[in-house]
């Protein structure tokens, strides 16, 4: 096994987190504008804690002003719904995200649908879903895109350049990974299906694939024998497994939803879990927050 098949999205987060960094450094200087980003979290789920924490690290590094809005695990839909209405009205607020999953009295779509689509950082919202959908990509309207899977993107464009022509599979038709990973792809030109657990010939289906994206939450799912040798396999599987040891009966690790240690000899590239589409999320929710406050302010965002 050689290396450099390894896409390391920790290192490509960190150099893309130094650019905006760059940049909201020079928007401050030029326009006086700091970026906010408010990230919003019902409850107290552990996982979401951590997501929140590292968000705000992230933000605060790369020059942009977080706030944390931590609500009580009981708050209501109305009561969440408010604060919604007072940051999309903060004009220090360029992006706003609440964490998912909410607790269970409060309706996931009504929070999304409830977002500035301007400030809507997640690309969540059904104006910006739809703009994605219409190839809608510039000027002061354009898509928020889906942090994830724009994080795909560019790891994918930086190791194979132009997409187009190619053949790619999503492995999973979520609305926050895999239809919006398909619409891009469309966009660069790729020959796209989307696959998931109902599919017929599924392991053959994966062999077409010149690009593999494996976005089904189940832990090694995707074996060697699935992919197309030299083909690029991006695993944003994030799902944590028993691997216990005589010392710890209790061990844990993460693994993605790719059997990386089979994949990796026959890919061409390949991101590993942890270390490959994680970092590049968060990387591409300040991205997202820094195009949105210029946007919101008649400001040529920066290319990412
Ligand atoms: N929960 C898990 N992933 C995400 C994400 O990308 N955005 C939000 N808002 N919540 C999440």
């Amino acid at each position: 096994m050689s290396n450099d098949k390894i896409i390391d999205g920790k290192a490509f987060a960190e150099a893309l987190r130094e650019r905006i960094g760059t940049e909201t450094a020079a928007l401050k200087d030029a326009h006086g504008l700091v970026p906010g980003l408010a990230v919003v979290l019902v409850g107290e789920d552990p996982a979401s804690q951590v997501y929140v924490r590292n968000k705000g690290k992230a933000a605060a590094a790369a020059g942009i002003t977080a706030s944390d809005h931590r609500l009580d695990a009981s708050t209501t839909q109305d009561e969440l719904l408010a604060l919604v209405d007072k940051l999309n009205n903060d004009p220090t607020v360029h992006g706003i995200l609440v964490q998912l999953p909410v607790p269970d009295q409060i309706d996931p779509n009504a929070v999304i649908d409830a977002i500035a689509p301007a400030k809507d950082v997640d690309g969540f919202h059904v104006i910006n879903t739809g703009r994605l959908a219409t190839g809608q990509m510039d000027g002061p309207d354009a898509a928020m895109v889906p942090c994830t899977p724009l994080g795909c993107k560019m790891m994918l464009e930086d190791r194979l350049g132009d997409l187009s022509g190619l053949n790619a599979v999503v492995l999973g038709r979520s609305n926050i990974v895999g239809k919006p990973m398909a619409a891009l792809l469309t966009q660069a030109s790729c020959t796209v299906t989307i696959a998931h657990s109902r599919t017929k010939n599924l392991a053959e289906v994966c062999r077409g694939a010149d690009i593999l994206v494996a976005a089904v939450g189940r832990p090694q799912m995707v074996q060697g024998d699935w992919i197309k040798p030299g083909a690029a396999v991006i695993d944003v599987g994030i799902n944590r497994i028993d691997a216990p040891t005589t010392e710890d009966p209790d061990k844990t690790r993460l693994v993605g939803d790719v059997d990386f240690d089979s994949a990796v000899e026959v890919a061409g590239a390949i991101t590993p879990v942890p270390g490959g589409v994680g970092p590049m999320t968060i990387a591409c929710l300040l991205a997202n927050t820094v195009t949105a406050a210029c946007r919101q302010n008649g400001i040529t965002p920066p290319k990412f």
